[in-house]
């Protein structure tokens, strides 16, 4: 693996500008498109974790596991598009499926011939699932589920972690003024005893608990078992419903999370790669709260939404998982997963560096820094260190996010993986010095 132009700086602030200055020489065509965007969109984009500094790659096209970008570079694909990017770019089964729906038509106004399926796939493969509804985001999912949670209980609090992200509007991370109106009560994610006080002193008025099983974008942190468990008792004892969103985590296993720990939420949100690289969303759980949307019924809550099953998501979203993400290739994907966290962390140990890789399967994050990470909220870290890897890994052509974030897609191969790890050696090799500690 070369170490590009990389090279050994006494200082950490060095080390950036250094990394800074190659990366923006590298990519004038990037630069000009971003400066020509900044005119019309804030920042440039419309997506607000798009941006990262000095300014973000433009990307042109994608192929398998790779990005191609607007000044010739082609990056191995690391980052999966944020978990919904699994099947890789243009894969040949879904390519077809997106090509038939477009030539029968695209906006029929009216049930299509694979929504029914794409139900019945996603009942069938979570167990919390009775029945299902689709939407256009992981964002609208949770916006739903909690509205219904609120509706079916007639109570208004939603129980949240300090730190946790369900989407823009429901996003805990920091002080969020453009929050969804809910009157939330903040727990702290893995606290057990201090979440069930929590839950004793707001009962009366919970109408749900929304959590992720595991963190995924904000750290590869896992809910302990008990934890969950703890929910699920305290949910049914007082009433209360609970809601996995498993938009980023349902790949993790067949049955998603929720299957690999046995607990059963009455709620579940979906997104990402459920619609076949498309836009999507869903929200699904048990009868007694889904049952009320059925527009056949008096008094049924109205759910419409002109693209909630725009033929397009619903033609590639039954391929994807009837056909390519199969359990089969969901057990080998997450195997891989596994093994490229055990790599990068024995490379963090063998090199001495402040390192790790938190996550389950083909999701992981990493950290720069090795304190211990129960909660969202203790991924403190060195914005200076983020940028440096991330921008030197760009430089050795591997593409994750600028938190580090990983999420494998499935034309990624062992070769992919080792060279991914070959680079993440280079660069502890390189930097060393300046990631020995935890102090930030
Ligand atoms: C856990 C989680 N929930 C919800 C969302 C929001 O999904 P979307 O971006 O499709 O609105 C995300 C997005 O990354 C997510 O990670």
């Amino acid at each position: 693996m070369s170490s590009g132009n990389a090279r050994r700086n006494a200082t950490i602030d060095e080390a950036l500008v250094d990394s800074e200055k190659r990366y923006a020489s590298a990519n004038p065509k990037s630069l000009a498109r971003h400066l020509a965007a900044i005119k019309y969109l804030p920042g440039g984009n419309t997506r607000t974790n798009m941006y990262f500094s000095p300014f973000p790659v433009t990307m042109m096209r994608g192929e398998g596991a790779r990005l191609h970008d607007l000044d010739g570079h082609a990056y191995t694909d690391l980052l999966g598009e944020y978990t919904a990017g699994i099947f890789g770019h243009s894969h040949p089964r879904l390519r077809a499926a997106i090509v038939e729906a477009l030539d029968g038509g695209l906006n029929l106004g009216a049930p299509n011939r694979w929504e029914g399926e794409l139900g019945r796939l996603m009942c069938e493969r979570f167990p919390s699932l009775d029945k299902v509804r689709f939407c256009n985001s992981g964002t609208e999912a949770n916006l739903y589920a909690v509205t219904a949670a609120r509706a079916c209980t007639g109570r208004t609090h939603v129980l949240v972690f300090d730190g946790a992200y369900h989407g823009g509007l429901l996003s805990f991370v920091s002080a969020n003024p453009m929050q969804a109106p809910f009157p939330y009560v903040i727990g702290q994610y893995n606290d057990l005893e201090g979440c069930v006080a929590l839950i004793a002193q707001h009962a009366h008025e919970l109408a749900a608990v929304l959590i992720e099983p595991m963190v995924g974008s904000g750290g590869g942190i896992s809910a302990d078992r008990a934890f969950l468990a703890m929910l699920r008792e305290e949910s049914k004892r007082h009433g209360f419903v609970l809601i996995f969103d498993e938009v980023m985590t349902s790949r993790l296993a067949p049955g998603g999370l929720q299957s690999k720990l046995g607990i059963t939420p009455d709620m579940t949100s979906f997104g990402k790669y459920l619609g076949g690289g498309m836009s999507f969303g869903a929200f699904g759980g048990a009868d007694w709260i889904m049952a009320r949307f059925d527009p056949a019924a008096s008094g049924s809550f109205v759910h419409s939404g002109t693209y909630n099953n725009n033929t397009l998501t619903m033609a590639a979203g039954v391929v994807g998982l009837r056909d390519v993400y199969t359990p089969e290739a969901c057990a080998k994907l997450n195997a891989r997963g596994d093994r490229l966290r055990e790599q990068a962390n024995a490379i963090f140990q063998k090199r001495g560096v402040a390192m790790q890789m938190l996550g389950q399967g083909s999701l992981n994050v990493i950290h720069m820094h090795r304190r211990p990470l129960r909660r969202p909220t203790d991924v403190v870290s060195d914005p200076r260190r983020q940028a440096l890897f991330h921008l030197e890994m760009l430089e050795r052509s591997f593409f994750l996010s600028r938190r580090g974030l990983s999420a494998l897609c499935l034309p990624l191969t062992d070769k992919d993986v080792d060279a991914f790890i070959d680079a993440v050696d280079d660069f502890c090799a390189i930097h060393r010095p300046l990631l020995q500690d935890d102090a930030v």
